[in-house]
């Protein structure tokens, strides 16, 4: 297995930004690529004010933070990531996107560097079927949001070979993370089990016409859950959510996996959670706080 030293990041949005930052943390050259210089700039200055935080906060020395920052470059080409070992895609979560991008990035790159796709929702598989050499295809998959998560699926499709694979699970290691192993099948582990009871609860809050706030204190109290669904769905982002557990449907045709309509009708309100200052609950200054 070649050793891996440097990273190719496409797409520095919410996931991609985080993975840059992980893996400069770890000692990794990173190639960040974006679709202009604007969003570079801005996922650069981002990264280095989470740094920055860091180092305020003890957690960094400050000569770390400066070699980290000093490992990431950013650019709109992609001919830019031709020397990297390894490149996690994290752009849109649409399949013709991520096809179109995993051939380009197969004529750009060297014949052994690994590709991965951070999809959530979309088969690795499928994406991998654009190249020519989908044994060198994976799925590297991070929670949100990256630098705090520990969890990284490491997906294998139906194609990939056991280099890649292992690449995969040896590169989360290095970037102190938990990788987990498993195969390339809809929602992988932890969304194809979490959507579904997080719909199932979201359920229960008509059925048993229990308030969010007790239904709450239920799982925390009575489950041992660390954060209640009604709090986890309104930090996840109800249109997040409503999006993979359609997503999931539309793959698996189990009625646990449909979004329930009340979720469903929150989003078309614009009641996305956190985000938008109203979910389940109210946040910041929202109108009614
Ligand atoms: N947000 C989450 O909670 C989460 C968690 C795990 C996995 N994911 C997955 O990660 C991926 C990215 O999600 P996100 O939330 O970071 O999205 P995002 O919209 O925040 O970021 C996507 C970024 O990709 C850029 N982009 C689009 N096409 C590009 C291209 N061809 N080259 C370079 N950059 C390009 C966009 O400009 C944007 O900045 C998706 O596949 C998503 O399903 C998201």
């Amino acid at each position: 297995m070649a050793e891996v030293r440097s990273i190719g990041v496409v797409g520095l949005g919410a996931m991609g930004a985080g993975i840059a930052q992980v893996a400069i943390e770890a000692g990794y050259d990173v190639v960040g690529r974006e679709v202009s210089a604007d969003l570079c700039d801005v996922a650069a200055a981002r990264i280095e004010h989470f740094l920055g935080r860091k180092v305020e906060k003890g957690q960094l020395e400050a000569a770390d933070r400066d070699a980290a920052v000093g490992r990431l470059r950013t650019t709109t080409a992609l001919d830019d990531l031709a020397g990297c070992d390894l490149v996690i895609e994290a752009i849109v979560e649409e399949l013709a996107a991520k096809q179109e991008l995993f051939a380009a990035l197969e004529d750009v790159c060297g014949p052994d560097t690994v590709l991965a796709s951070n999809t959530s929702a979309l088969s690795v598989t499928e994406i991998a079927a654009a190249t020519h050499a989908p044994e060198r295809v994976i799925g590297m998959h991070f929670f949100n949001p990256a630098p705090l998560m520990p969890l990284v699926e490491i997906v294998r499709a139906e194609l990939s070979s056991d280099e890649a694979f292992e690449t995969g699970f040896t590169v989360a290691e290095r970037m102190g993370k938990a990788p987990v192993r498993c195969h390339d099948t809809p929602g992988f582990v932890v969304n194809r089990i979490l959507i579904p009871l997080l719909n199932d609860c979201i359920r229960v809050l008509d059925e048993a016409r229990v308030s969010p706030e007790d239904l709450d204190t239920a799982m925390t109290k009575g489950a041992g859950w660390p954060m209640g669904p009604c709090t986890l769905v309104d930090l996840v982002g109800i249109d997040v959510h409503v999006h993979a557990s359609e997503a999931l449907y539309e793959k698996l045709r189990e009625p646990r996996m449909a979004a329930p309509p009340r979720l469903v009708a929150m989003r078309n309100a614009g009641l996305l959670g956190r985000k938008s200052g109203r979910g389940f609950y109210r946040y910041g200054d929202a109108p009614g706080a």
